[in-house]
């Protein structure tokens, strides 16, 4: 009776007046039930859907299409909601991209990529003897670089149709009110512990008299009271005022170096997508500052000659040419790829069929080949950058990935403002060939600078089959991020799968250094035992990406996946 009452209500502020919408859609019984809620893994919607790695993300964007909002409107309600319901990467601390196309065929690359404060240098996390100190660069106040993620959604209102008052509130409501945490969360929650009470000199919501529990709830004042600061005043609300300063003292509490200035001149940029044709498919990418365009671009044309399709899923044919592909295509980010207002990234030869031919030049179908030896580290992937994908009834197609780099970015809350800074930093090469905390190495492309953007992985794509909407997708993981999206796009156009099977079979990844494969552990054990046999080194590891597709389908369903290896959940109608 309740849920009647709230459609109804909203119904009718539909009709007297559109652009107020402002009925909340959260709270028990309502469109968005925070304390009852279900992970739901695939759908096929008529109308409109998103996927995110959480449910209450998830059923926030559809309720926000629902009232009248078109796939922008989702977006940026889905990533306001997301900063509350899944803090380890969902942020207003941290940084993204989005890659849109329009129903009108225009193209939106938004890059909200964190910059490096004024203060930094190229040397700020070596120590005395030249050494790289990952603490710094990972963890506390140093390891953040400018915020970027309020500006990106500010530079998004323009496509969308709803207030942004309105498209706010469902994230105050879920901050202010709290929800009920996943099992995941608690777990989570619990392991970072330590870690948050030795980055923070202040209390924080993420921390709690003795344990997290199946069934509690978090409620977080601090960062309700930031939102509604960014509601009242836009942009301001956060690179000025009471937010800049509260984000200027935590950095003196601690030893950051963001000043009031950073924030006062941080400004999202549009970038032109990276454009390929595969197999009769055309792919739409994001490009420099992240490499994963060119890097799905380089990877599937160096396959393309090959018939795929015809070697088989997961054969070791089809397993060791993708790996091949991937060596190549990660030796060449490492070297060449950076900030392009800060370092000219050669994006038409590396994309060019002439470069990439040469390139597989010396591929052998029947051995391994092998990473020149340079100092190679180990990964460890803290599953904590978050996609969202998107299509709405009039065709619009919004892919975004936002991150706050590792699992609750560099730990730290901006006291009295209850969000977490990112430890973006940490994806510069903070010296030439010492791996990141994704084993990624790099030189002088990816030095740092002041306001220079990292370098980022992140590959928010868009799929057109003859010339119209078809895909959706993009995934946290990482130097993992290119090569889940290559995977998803083979699974789907040469393997012919499902949004849902391509997203959810077992993974493998190579980077160049270190030189070795990388499997999930449902990865195919005779093509491992192959592989081995060929000369690879292979490890085996924890989850691969948390990849979220939307498939359109002849019929005009959007087929809509989200990702078992999470609570990643989708919504539409
Ligand atoms: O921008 C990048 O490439 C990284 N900061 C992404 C981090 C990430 O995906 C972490 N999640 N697994």
């Amino acid at each position: 009776m309740k849920m009647f009452k709230t459609l109804c209500i909203c119904f009718l502020f539909g009709i007297i007046q559109p652009s107020i919408a402002q009925v909340s859609i959260v709270g028990a019984g309502k469109k968005v039930d925070p304390y009852h809620y279900a992970v739901v893994k695939n759908g096929q919607f008529r109308r409109a859907s998103v996927s995110s790695a959480h449910p209450l993300a998830s059923l926030v964007g559809a309720a926000i299409m629902e009232q009248g909002g078109n796939a922008f409107d989702a977006g940026i309600a889905t990533q306001l909601a997301l900063a509350v319901v899944y803090p380890g990467a969902g942020n207003i601390g941290g940084g993204g991209f989005l890659l849109a196309r329009q129903s009108n065929g225009e193209l939106i690359g938004l890059d909200y990529r964190e910059a490096a404060p004024s203060k930094a240098s190229r040397d700020m996390y070596l120590d005395k003897n030249g050494n790289a100190v990952a603490a710094l660069s990972q963890f506390g106040h140093l390891a953040s670089g400018v915020p970027g993620t309020i500006a990106g959604l500010f530079a998004t209102l323009p496509y969308a149709k709803l207030p942004f008052k309105t498209l706010i509130q469902p994230a105050i409501d879920l901050a202010e009110k709290g929800f009920v945490i996943t099992e995941k969360q608690v777990n989570s929650f619990n392991s970072e512990r330590d870690a948050f009470i030795k980055n923070n000199n202040h209390p924080i919501a993420f921390v709690k008299e003795g344990k997290w529990h199946v069934g509690d709830t978090l409620i977080q004042k601090d960062l309700a009271a930031t939102l509604k600061r960014i509601q009242k005043d836009g942009a301001k609300g956060f690179y000025d005022g009471e937010t800049a300063a509260l984000i200027v003292a935590e950095m003196q509490k601690g030893n950051g170096i963001i000043s009031a200035d950073d924030l006062m001149n941080y400004t999202a940029k549009l970038r032109n997508p990276i454009e390929f044709d595969y197999r009769g498919h055309h792919i739409i990418s994001f490009a420099p500052p992240s490499s994963g365009g060119i890097l799905i671009n380089q990877m599937l044309k160096m396959i393309e000659k090959y018939p795929v399709g015809s070697y088989g899923f997961q054969s070791v044919k089809s397993v060791q040419l993708m790996i091949e592909a991937e060596r190549r295509s990660y030796a060449d980010r490492a070297e060449h790829m950076g900030d392009p207002d800060f370092w000219k990234v050669p994006v038409k030869t590396l994309t060019s069929d002439t470069y990439l031919a040469e390139r597989m030049k010396d591929y052998n179908p029947d051995k391994a080949g092998s990473s020149a030896a340079v100092k190679a580290g180990s990964i460890h992937e803290s599953e904590e950058t978050t996609h969202i994908s998107i299509m709405d009834a009039a065709g619009n197609m919004v892919s975004i990935t936002t991150t706050l780099n590792g699992g609750y970015g560099c730990k730290t809350v901006v006291g009295g403002a209850g969000f977490l800074l990112n430890n973006e930093m940490d994806d510069f090469s903070v010296k030439p060939g010492v791996p990141n905390m994704y084993g990624a190495v790099g030189g002088e492309a990816n030095a740092i600078a002041p306001g220079k953007r990292m370098l980022s992985s992140m590959t928010p794509t868009l799929i057109l089959k003859n010339k119209k909407p078809y895909v959706v997708i993009g995934t946290p993981g990482g130097t993992t991020i290119p090569t889940s999206v290559f995977q998803g796009i083979v699974n789907i156009v040469d393997f012919k799968m499902s949004a849902s099977d391509a997203i959810n079979k077992p993974k493998f990844h190579h980077q160049w250094l270190p030189d070795a494969v990388m499997i999930e552990k449902d990865f195919d054990a005779n093509t491992k035992k192959q592989l081995i046999a060929m000369g690879y080194k292979v490890t085996e590891r924890d989850g691969i990406g948390r990849t979220e597709a939307i498939r359109l389908l002849s019929d005009g369903k959007r087929e809509t996946a989200a990702d078992i290896r999470g609570d990643d959940s989708v919504a539409g109608f």
